[in-house]
């Protein structure tokens, strides 16, 4: 029989090229997919597609940890174990016994923390006004570590809980630092007794605001701050401002 279309040899030999890269290409692809299944399949369990091949261990993805976050966790561990039996789970006091709400208080919510790290680091004596409300039949004992208190609170731990208390319970307000907590210690270190609510409020809501206690305010005093330096630092002093 003669084709119609004789096949030349050559165009045969290329047909032949044609299928076996053909059938090259399709077996490697079947063999690449059933790896893949194999793979990726999860063990082949249907309700599931792993993107994490068996026995490599699955990439952690940590979530970026908030420190404003974690101060505020560690702080609240610290209320629940010195501030709760008075000032109560939920921040609202207890009226009953003379004691004041830190939910929503305007002592708590003031525009930064130089007042509460006093009530803490040397006690409160009232009668003191919280959003109006009058309160006094209690005092506040100093909760912060002192000779005469041994076992209470750390600057950090001071810092933790009044960051804790600026930021429970709906209240919003900016954190504490372990470093202000320190500083209002260094400047309060002659404070003997109680704090009085008056004496705090002449106070600057703001750690470091105003200048320290017994700093010069007048160019008076300024001169016999200097007079009474050693010479040796006056003249160092000099040196350094002419330059
Ligand atoms: C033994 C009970 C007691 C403990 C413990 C105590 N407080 Fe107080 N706190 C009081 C009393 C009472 C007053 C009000 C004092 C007054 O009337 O003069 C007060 C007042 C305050 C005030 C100012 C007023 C207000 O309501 O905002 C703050 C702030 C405060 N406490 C924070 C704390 C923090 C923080 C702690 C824990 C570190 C703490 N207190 C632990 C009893 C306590």
């Amino acid at each position: 029989m003669k084709l119609l279309f004789p096949r030349s040899r050559r165009s045969q030999a290329a047909v032949g090229a044609v299928n076996l890269s053909l059938l090259l290409g399709s077996a490697s692809l079947l063999i690449w997919g059933g790896l893949y299944v194999g793979v990726y399949s999860g063990r082949f369990a249907a309700d599931e597609f792993s993107e994490i091949p068996h026995g490599r261990p699955p990439k952690v993805v940590t979530a970026a940890v908030d420190p404003a976050a974690e101060s505020i966790k560690k702080g609240a561990k610290i209320y629940s174990q010195v501030c709760i039996a008075c000032h109560q789970a939920d921040g609202n006091g207890n009226p009953g016994g003379g004691i004041p709400p830190l939910a929503g208080s305007d002592w708590v919510l003031a525009e930064g923390p130089n007042r509460i790290i006093r009530i803490v680091l040397h006690g409160l004596e009232g009668p003191v006004k919280v959003n109006g409300t009058t309160w006094g039949q209690n005092q506040m004992p100093p909760q912060a570590k002192s000779a005469d208190n041994p076992a209470g609170l750390a600057p950090d731990d001071v810092a933790l809980v009044l960051s804790y208390v600026r930021n429970a319970w709906g209240n919003k307000a900016s954190l504490v630092t372990t470093e202000m907590v320190s500083a209002v210690a260094k400047e309060t270190a002659t404070q003997v007794g109680y704090w009085h609510p008056d004496d705090l409020l002449k106070l600057p809501a703001t750690v470091g605001a105003g200048a320290p206690a017994g700093a010069p305010q007048t160019p008076e005093q300024l001169k016999a701050a200097l007079k009474a330096l050693p010479v040796d630092q006056l003249e160092a002093l000099l040196k350094e401002i002419k330059k």
